[in-house]
Formats: C-alpha cells, structure tokens, sequence
C-alpha cells in the first residue's frame, strides 16, 4: 500500500510505471482492485473528484463521497482525526482536496494505515494534475527532451504548476513561466525554471506548449492585479496570441473565460484541454492501481 501526496517523493521509475499503467487502462486494459475508497473534498470540485469517482468504480472499488460542509471537520474535528475515522471504519484509502497545505506530511502517512491520494492541498501540490499533464504532453510529443514547455497566469497559487513542473523537468522538458509579477513565487527558481517572461508575446515565441492557469481569485487577498481585464489583455491567450501559437495549448481548468483563455478558443485545434479531461480517468485509475496494488 502506497500513498502519493507529492510528486516530489516519485522517483523516474515509479512515474513510469504510472504512465505504462495509464495507457493499458487507456487501450482498454481491465483489472480488478477491491475495498471502499473515502472522496473527501474540502474544497470545490468538478473533474478531479468525478473522475477519482469513475476510476475506482472502474477498478472495482466502493465510493463514499464526504464533502467540505457536510463533514466533522467544520465541527472542529482535526484532519488526523478524520482520517483515523476511515481507518477505524475498514476503508483502505482516502483521496483528499483539503484548503490547507499538507506540510510536512510524513507523520500522517506513516502514522495511518491507509493510503492517501492528494487531489489538490491548497497552493501546495495536485499530484494526478502533473501527471496528467505529463501523461498529455507524451502522449502527442512522445519524448519530451529539450520540449520548451511555459506556464502562463498565476504561477504564486498553482500547486499545478509545483506538481507539473518537476515532472516535466524529470523527462527532459526546459520550463519556464509568464505572469505579473506579484505572481511570479520568490523560490521560483527551485523549480529550475529557464526565464521569467513579462511579456505572454516573447513567451510565446520561446515556447512549443503553453499551458495557462486560472487566475485564483479566491486565494487572493490583496489585489496582485489591477483588473481581470487588463489580466486578460497582457497575458491571456487572445485570438491574435493563438494565431502566433507554434504548438498546443493547454489548461488544467476550470477555465475562466475571458480572463484566462478567449472562450472561443477553448475546444480549438490547439487545444489539448479534452485530452487532458479525458487522459485524467486513465492517470487516476493508474494511480490508484499503484497505489494499492504495487
Ligand atoms: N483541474 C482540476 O483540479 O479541476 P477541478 O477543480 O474541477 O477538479
């Protein structure tokens, strides 16, 4: 039984095998897993969670969904203690999407006997977006050495910027970013980022995959931009942007139109983002195959 809470404890073999399960699951390979698997999500939610949902279903695993309002913790109940909850009842893992960083984790890991998936702990990590990510871009590029590979919009909250991007860099990517920069983390550089661009246009032209991020407004407490508008127009992926595109774009979603990405854009010919809604099943199914299984 194995937990997966940050990408930083994957070595290159253990995401290899992620990814080698991933396809078999996508080319239609079954295989069996038992016992009941807790959602707990404490945050908002749409892909990850019914598509967490539809894996372990997939896989032959029983579902038991707890969301934020309706659980102990907003009676006071600790997440330790939550989590010690499921273990009493017999479940044999929790997925979790928690509004705080789980930071350092290793005593809860080590002090449980369950297996647990990060599906998003705050600004921290969301280890199955990077993967998918990873999964997506091999997929249509095949070897990623020297894939120039930049992320646009709100690097500071993106815990799928801090799962992508050593994942990326682990295959061979080079990775560099484009924001304002309030937005731009001050360790950035522990991410071996090659450039910092402040302008999308330059950016553009440095890269063969853009991927952009969401403006995360509600993890915003001051204002790290002057207007969504004026957001959108310096480094939002336009129609005159698109045109200059060399390659795909993608974006984890949920998408904010016309702040992130002109909506008319969005299921375009560069857009990878379907592919990665749908890659999304098979990296959760493979992640939980190697997580309970070996
Ligand atoms: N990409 C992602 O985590 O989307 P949801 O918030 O809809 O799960």
């Amino acid at each position: 039984m194995r937990s997966l809470v940050s990408v930083r404890e994957l070595g290159k073999k253990d995401v290899e095998d992620i990814l080698k399960k991933a396809k078999g699951y996508r080319k239609g390979k079954v295989s069996k897993l038992e016992g009941d698997v807790a959602l707990l999500f404490l945050e908002p939610s749409t892909r990850t969670r019914v598509s967490f949902e539809k894996a372990c279903r997939r896989l032959g695993m029983n579902t038991y969904t707890v969301l934020g309002e309706s659980s102990s913790l907003t009676k006071g109940e600790s997440f330790l203690d939550t989590l010690k909850t499921f273990e009493a009842l017999g479940f044999s893992g929790v997925v979790f999407r928690v509004p705080f960083v789980l930071f350092p984790y290793e005593g809860i890991t080590k002090s449980i006997n369950l297996s647990l998936i990060n599906a998003g702990d705050s600004t921290h990590q969301h280890p199955t977006q990077g993967l998918i990510d990873l999964f997506t871009l091999k997929e249509v590029y095949g070897k990623l050495d020297g894939l120039k590979v930049l992320y646009v919009g709100d690097i500071l909250h993106s815990r799928v910027f801090r799962s992508g991007a050593p994942l990326l860099r682990m295959f061979g990517a080079e990775v560099s970013v484009c924001g304002p920069r309030t937005l731009i983390p001050r360790d950035v550089h522990v991410f071996e980022v090659k450039e910092v661009f402040d302008s999308v246009d330059e950016g553009i032209d440095w890269a063969d995959v853009v991927i952009w991020l969401r403006l995360q407004r509600e993890r915003q407490r001051e204002n790290f931009v002057p207007s969504e508008r004026s957001y959108f127009e310096r480094f939002g992926l336009t129609r005159d942007r698109y045109k200059n595109l060399k390659g795909y774009f993608m974006h984890p979603g949920p998408v904010n139109r016309e702040i992130d990405i002109d909506g008319s854009l969005l299921y375009s010919e560069k857009s990878l983002i379907q592919g990665q809604v749908k890659n999304g099943l098979y990296v959760r199914m493979a992640v939980l195959s190697w997580c309970f299984e070996g």
